[in-house]
């Protein structure tokens, strides 16, 4: 697969050396030092560095991992999105990090997919902490965590679970893209967790079932 990763930061870097790792071909994008862009993708294989419109034009999935605040100028940047799968990660978090943004009766996804007419969105790995991207595997112990996704388009859902099986995560469908409303608000809980209450980032969610 054809990935482009706009935003090569904690999340993007993270899991796009995975997925270059696991044969995929990435291009990173979106940095405010292009030789930063450089040396993260020739320090990966299958990577190259380009723009956010490269990075999507030439891309099968586009991979959004950048702070809430840049997602309308990234969007931007990307030129069309129309017909792309688009996995969002992001938390529309306040500038200070103590809650979100927005929630309740709307989402980053579906303003994600308001910016970006024509796009497929997906909701997807904004639950579990940078670290644990960028820690040697995803297993705790034996098992494998729980990564929640949502969209409203269902080949891109589909590819979206393999790509969360090629990180490590046990992926689960929640739904529709208006599922984010919820998977927003447990990235805060983790925040909590991991920040507030002292947990650390190496942390991620188990949901078992019988
Ligand atoms: N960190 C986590 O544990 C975590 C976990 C799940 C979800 N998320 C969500 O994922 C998203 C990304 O988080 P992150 O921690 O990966 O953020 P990050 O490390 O700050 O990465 C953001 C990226 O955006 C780039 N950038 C920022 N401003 C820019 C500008 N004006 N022009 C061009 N590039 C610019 C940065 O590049 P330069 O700094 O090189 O300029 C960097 O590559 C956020 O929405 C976050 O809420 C984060």
């Amino acid at each position: 697969m054809h990935i482009g990763i706009i935003g090569c930061g904690n999340v993007g870097g993270g899991l796009g050396r995975i997925w270059a790792e696991k044969g995929h071909a990435v291009t990173f994008s979106y940095s405010r030092s292009r030789e930063k862009l450089a040396a993260v993708a020739s320090s990966v294989p299958n990577a190259r560095a380009g723009t956010p419109e490269e990075a999507a034009a030439d891309s099968d999935v586009v991979l959004l991992a950048v702070r809430w605040g840049d997602v309308p100028d990234a969007v931007r940047q990307a030129g069309t999105l129309k017909d792309r799968t688009v996995i969002d990660c992001t938390n529309p978090l306040t500038p200070d990090m103590s809650g979100l943004a927005l929630g309740h009766t709307t989402s980053a996804a579906e303003e994600i997919a308001r910016m970006a007419p024509g796009a497929r969105v997906i909701k997807a790995f904004n639950t579990a902490f940078a670290q644990v991207y960028q820690e040697g595997n995803r297993l705790f112990g034996s098992r494998r965590a729980t990564m929640f996704y949502c969209g409203d388009d269902a080949e891109s859902k589909i590819v979206t679970a393999k790509l969360i099986n090629d990180v490590g995560f046990e992926p689960v469908d929640c739904g529709l893209l208006t599922s984010a409303r919820y998977l927003e608000p447990l990235a805060m809980l983790m925040i909590t967790l991991g920040y507030g209450l002292g947990m650390g980032t190496n942390i991620a969610v188990d949901l078992i079932r019988r």
